[in-house]
C-alpha cells in the first residue's frame, strides 16, 4: 500500500527532514580525525532533540542509537561504538532519522576525514551525483525503476558497483513504507510515480564488488572490503516538481 500525502502532511515532512540538513551542516564543521563515532552520535542526538524531534533510529528493530556511522568498507547501518576512531583518510557515511508530530526524516551523508586518495574522493562524488540523477527521475508519470536505472547507470559508468540487498523506500508516519526503491532495475518498470508520493532515495555504492555482509547483526560491510559510500534526501513528489525535503 502506497501512501500519498497532503500538501499539509508534506510540511510537517519537511519540518522533520529540515532538522537533518541543519544537523549535516553543523556535523560537516565538526567532524575531524580522532573523533569517535559515538562522539559524534552524541552530538546528533543532541541535536536532533533541542529541535523538538525525536531520533527515529533508537530502538527501530531494536537498533542501539540515534545514528548509523559507516566507516570505509561498512556499507550502512554502522554502530556509532566509542572504538571507532575517524582517521585521515577515511569515507564516513553518517545516517539520521527523526521524528516530528508523527512524521519522518530520513537522509544520509558521507564525509572525508582529512585528505583522501582520489578513487575514494571520486566515489564520493559519484555517489552524490547519482543522488541528483535519481531524484530528477522522480516525476509523475515516470515509473521507480526510472529512478533506480539512472543510479545504477551513472554509478558503474564510473566503475564503482551498487550495493543489492538494501533498497530506497516510500516514507511517512512510517520510516519504511512502500515502495522499495533499488539502486539498480530497468527504465520503465515497477511502481507509477504519483503526485503527493514521499521518498528516501538513497545509493549504497561501492569501490569493488556489491557482495555484502552483516558483522555484528547490524554492521553492513563489503565481502571484498572495498570502500563504501551512502547519500539519502527524502524527497515529495509534486504535479510538476520534485520537492527535496532533507536539504536546506
Ligand atoms: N536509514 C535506514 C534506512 O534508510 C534505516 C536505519 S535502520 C535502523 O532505511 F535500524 F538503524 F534504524
Ligand atoms: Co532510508
Amino acid at each position: 500500500m502506497i501512501y500519498l500525502k497532503t500538501p499539509d502532511e508534506i510540511n510537517t515532512m519537511e519540518k522533520a527532514n529540515k532538522i537533518l540538513a541543519e544537523i549535516f551542516e553543523l556535523v560537516a564543521e565538526v567532524i575531524e580525525e580522532g573523533m569517535s563515532a559515538y562522539d559524534l552520535d552524541k552530538f546528533v542526538e543532541d541535536e536532533i532533540k533541542k529541535r523538538g524531534a525525536l531520533p527515529a533510529f533508537k530502538g527501530y528493530n531494536g537498533y542501539p542509537s540515534a545514528t548509523c556511522v559507516s566507516v570505509n568498507e561498512e556499507v550502512i547501518h554502522g554502530l556509532p561504538r566509542r572504538d571507532k576512531i575517524f582517521k585521515n583518510g577515511d569515507i564516513v557515511s553518517l545516517d539520521v532519522g527523526t521524528v516530528y508530530d508523527g512524521y519522518y526524516g530520513d537522509a544520509a551523508r558521507t564525509y572525508i576525514i582529512g585528505e583522501a586518495d582520489e578513487r575514494t574522493r571520486e566515489l564520493y562524488r559519484v555517489t552524490k551525483e547519482a543522488l541528483d540523477i535519481g531524484i530528477s527521475r522522480a516525476i509523475v508519470g515516470n515509473r521507480i525503476g526510472d529512478i533506480s536505472s539512472a543510479i545504477q547507470n551513472h554509478v558503474e559508468s564510473h566503475g564503482f558497483s551498487v550495493i543489492r540487498d538494501f533498497v530506497g523506500h516510500g516514507i511517512g508516519r512510517n520510516l519504511h513504507e512502500a515502495p522499495q526503491i533499488p539502486n539498480y532495475g530497468s527504465p520503465g518498470r515497477g511502481p507509477l510515480i504519483m503526485e503527493g508520493m514521499t521518498l528516501a532515495i538513497e545509493p549504497m555504492t561501492s569501490m569493488g564488488d556489491w557482495r555484502v555482509r552483516i558483522l555484528d547483526g547490524w554492521t553492513v560491510v563489503t565481502v571484498d572490503g572495498s570502500r563504501s559510500a551512502h547519500f539519502e534526501d527524502t524527497i515529495a513528489v509534486l504535479r510538476d516538481r520534485v520537492r527535496i525535503l532533507s536539504r536546506l
